[in-house]
């Protein structure tokens, strides 16, 4: 499968108010790794990946090996960080953590391999954005267990070859379409992380509010759940936001209306969608009619950049099926029409994606950075 998450750029990023972004602030990531499962049994959800990524631990275990090598694929917040720990600390062994950006030059990579210890966990994040040199050395060190290190400079230059004890590499990208095919395939296992259902991120919601020691009542962390986009970490991301709610409110426990009361503030409304999210929608139904409608001028009417717009709302809008992307421009669905308490003009509605007649509407490739044709 080839997967392309959409991973917004630094600027688009930072236009938004971090409330329902897929990915981790510095500030955040000490929180979270307070609530991170430790082990297979305490990783809620995905249940074919624990089975698979389990038969694979405990074979190698038993071969008293180093594991395969493992990529993990899928969208921000959904637990390749945590699932890369998980694996050292099932097999025992001691995790060395690199990723993609910071390895600049083979060399850099030359000096993590060649100080690996047997039986290491390497764990590369990001690591479809590796240098190309530094792929090729990868590759080598994945296969056969070697790495060439070039002594000197010019004519003179040698390469030494130097043996590597066994390692396991965890990769983890939420882009494998990027990665090289010779590249995927020196994984042997690969696991794809799916969207929660609402029952797993309220099994999240309270196993985290337990570490946090808050009391969420049974509602609450349901009505959490169903607006945290299928994503942990916003699960404990909303969840932080309600718990600080009922602590200012003086509550002293989160019930269904602290909850609800506490997310309405945030902006974060029953399915999940934010102000820009929201601003979308309306501003393609109730001044486009529903479209359909460029990009570039949906963007400006919400007062944000195209890019903004293409990659930090779409994606949510585009998979919860609120707006399909056609060659003449996005169009809203039934959904959008729905949510917004609004009744659609008289024209034949696109259902969205799920069983929908797109017949005479054929959504554009999902990775088309649009140069939007259709905009003047
Ligand atoms: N299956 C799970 N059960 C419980 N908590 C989880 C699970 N998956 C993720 N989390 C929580 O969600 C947060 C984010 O997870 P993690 O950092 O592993 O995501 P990621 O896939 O590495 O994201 P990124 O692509 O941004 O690096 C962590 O704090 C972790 O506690
Ligand atoms: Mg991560």
């Amino acid at each position: 499968m080839v997967s392309d998450f959409g991973m917004p750029s630094d600027d688009a990023m930072d236009a938004e108010q971090a409330v329902l972004a897929g990915h981790a602030s510095d500030e955040e990531l000490a929180a979270e790794s307070a609530l991170r499962p430790r082990s297979l049994d305490e990783f809620i959800g995905q249940p074919a990946v624990r089975q698979q990524m389990g038969i694979v631990l405990a074979a190698a275990r038993g071969r008293d090996e180093a594991a395969d090598h493992i990529l993990l694929v899928g969208p921000p917040g959904l637990g390749k960080t945590t699932l890369a720990m998980i694996v050292a600390s099932e097999m025992g062994a001691s995790l060395r953590l690199t990723s993609g950006p910071v390895i600049q030059h083979a060399g850099d990579l030359a000096a993590i391999l060649s100080s690996l210890q047997e039986g290491d966990i390497l764990f590369i994040d990001e690591i479809h954005r590796l240098a190309r040199t530094a792929e090729e050395m990868l590759y080598l060190a994945m296969e056969d267990f070697r790495v060439d290190v070039i002594v000197g400079k010019g004519p003179g230059a040698t390469s030494i070859p130097l043996a590597l004890p066994r390692f396991t590499v965890v990769g983890a990208t939420t882009r494998s379409g990027l990665l090289p095919a010779p590249l995927r395939d020196r994984f042997g296992f690969t696991a794809h992380l799916e969207y929660y259902t609402v029952d797993e991120l309220t099994r999240v919601v309270n196993r985290s509010a337990q570490l946090m020691d808050v009391l969420v009542r049974a509602e609450a962390a349901v009505e959490i759940a169903s607006r945290s986009r299928g994503t942990p970490r916003i699960a404990n991301r909303l969840l932080r936001r309600v718990a600080d709610y009922a602590q200012v409110s003086e509550h002293s426990s989160v019930a269904h209306q602290h909850a609800r009361a506490a997310l309405e503030l945030f902006e974060v409304d029953a399915l999940g969608l934010d102000r820009l999210d929201r601003a979308v929608l309306e501003s393609l139904c109730m001044r486009f009619g529903g479209g359909p409608v460029g990009l570039t001028t949906l963007a400006m009417t919400v007062g944000e950049e195209a890019e903004t717009v293409e990659t930090v709302a779409e994606p949510y809008l585009v998979r919860e099926g609120f707006i399909i992307r056609t060659p003449r421009g996005r169009v809203a669905t039934q959904k959008a029409w729905d949510h917004l308490g609004q009744t659609a003009p008289d024209q034949q509605l696109p259902n969205g994606p799920a069983g929908g007649n797109l017949s005479d509407v054929a959504e554009v490739a999902e990775d088309s950075a649009s140069p939007d044709l259709f905009t003047q």
